[in-house]
């Protein structure tokens, strides 16, 4: 029997699926005790037994084979916890009898144990069947419990690995929604600048008319004026667009990728040397937007308080964990100055909803570097 666990522990603690594992337990477990095969149950929600694997392989015909709570020897052994023996069973269920490949009036010996849970209850039930009538020792019922115990403890692994992904799945939903619900905010502020900057435009068509106007009259000096004047708005417009767009426009949302993203933010900083040493990786597109703005913060924090001659932006990948940085050299600081300030506060929150981690390293005269851990599925 020793050697029907070290097997049945190799099958428990390898790649296969679930299912595959429990056709492979299921499969020693027949041979181990000389059997004709054995069907293993996993309990689903409402406490019933869902035929999962079976051995020899049956093809399953209609929907799962479901035995309710307690009902048969199979309900039983996972309703108290203990090995259930049955000398000749005749289950009631057609679908039952069919693949336990039994013909009418026909009966086999059982012997069902389960997979027990610590703090009571059982996660699965592996039912092990003989055609010929017989019993099973003390030695092999024990076996056979260790088996099913140690299968459990896979069952309840893929389980809670389950619960773990579906979470997660509802978490990156939120985070997603979060993300493109400030997306489309910063969008509308984006339009209202655009709409701001028609009036500066309406302005400038106005100087132009008049000039117009004052060429027909011959007034060079006046024309003169409402060209000075139109210009200096058409700068005002150019500069305001300019900087509006470049502060608002998430190249990531583009498509670009993050790494590209952050190469060419880096490249239009006025200014300041900033040098990117990014990875190219793929990250689920709400990591990359939300990175993206906290480094086009901290570099504008570099940029406005920082004094600093040079700036290193540094995004690589380790495991599930993105890492992201923005150091400079400038004149660091103790602690945030202005408690009206959005940037440092933005970024944790960014941070917060992708269940990641913000580091502030600074002090005055040794620089700042910003540093940001967040965890992806891809
Ligand atoms: N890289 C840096 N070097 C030096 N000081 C910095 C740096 N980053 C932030 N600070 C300090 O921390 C303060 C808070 O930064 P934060 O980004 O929150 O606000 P802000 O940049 O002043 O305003 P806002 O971001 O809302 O436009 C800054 O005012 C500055 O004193
Ligand atoms: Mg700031």
């Amino acid at each position: 029997m020793d050697a029907l666990i070290a097997a049945v522990a190799r099958s428990v603690t390898g790649e296969p699926a679930l299912t595959t594992m429990l056709a492979d337990v299921a499969r020693l477990l027949t041979d181990a005790l000389g059997a004709d095969g054995c069907l293993a149950f996993l309990a689903g929600d409402g406490g019933d037994l869902v035929l999962a694997a079976s051995h020899p392989w049956a093809p399953a015909t209609g929907p799962p084979l479901r035995v309710p709570e307690g009902s048969g020897i199979a309900g039983r052994a996972a309703a108290e916890g203990v090995p259930v023996y049955c000398a000749a069973d005749r289950p009631r269920h057609p679908g039952h009898r069919d693949v336990l490949g039994l013909g009418p009036g026909q009966a086999v010996s059982r012997l069902c144990v389960p997979a027990r849970v610590a703090g009571g209850g059982s996660c699965a039930v592996l039912a092990v069947h003989s055609r010929r009538r017989r019993e099973f020792s003390a030695a092999e019922v024990e076996a056979a419990q260790r088996v099913a115990d140690l299968a459990g403890l896979r069952v309840r692994a893929a389980t809670a690995l389950a619960a773990m992904r579906d979470h997660q799945e509802e978490w990156d939903a939120v985070v997603a929604g979060a993300v493109a619900a400030q997306e489309a905010e910063r969008r509308r502020v984006a339009a209202d600048l655009h709409d701001g900057l028609t009036q500066a435009i309406a302005s400038l068509t106005f100087h132009l008319s008049a000039a117009d106007v004052a060429l027909g009259d011959g007034d060079v000096g006046y024309v003169a004026e409402q060209v000075a004047a139109a210009r200096s708005l058409a700068d005002l417009a150019l500069g305001e667009t300019r900087s509006a767009i470049t502060g608002l426009h998430s190249p990531v949302l583009d498509g670009q990728g993050l790494a590209a993203g952050l190469a060419a933010m880096a490249r239009a900083v006025p200014g300041l040397r900033v040098e990117v040493e990014a990875a190219d990786f793929p990250v689920p597109h709400h990591v990359g937007t939300s990175l993206f703005r906290i480094a086009q913060e901290a570099v504008q924090n570099v940029v406005k308080h920082a004094g600093a001659g040079r700036a290193v932006i540094r995004l690589a990948k380790h495991g599930h964990m993105v890492m992201l940085s923005v150091t400079d050299d400038g004149c660091g600081f103790d602690a945030p100055g202005r408690a009206s300030s959005y940037g440092l506060r933005g970024m944790a929150e960014r941070v917060h909803l992708l269940g990641g981690r913000l580091r502030i390293g600074s002090h005055p005269g040794r620089g700042t570097t910003v540093e940001v851990t967040v965890p992806t599925a891809l």
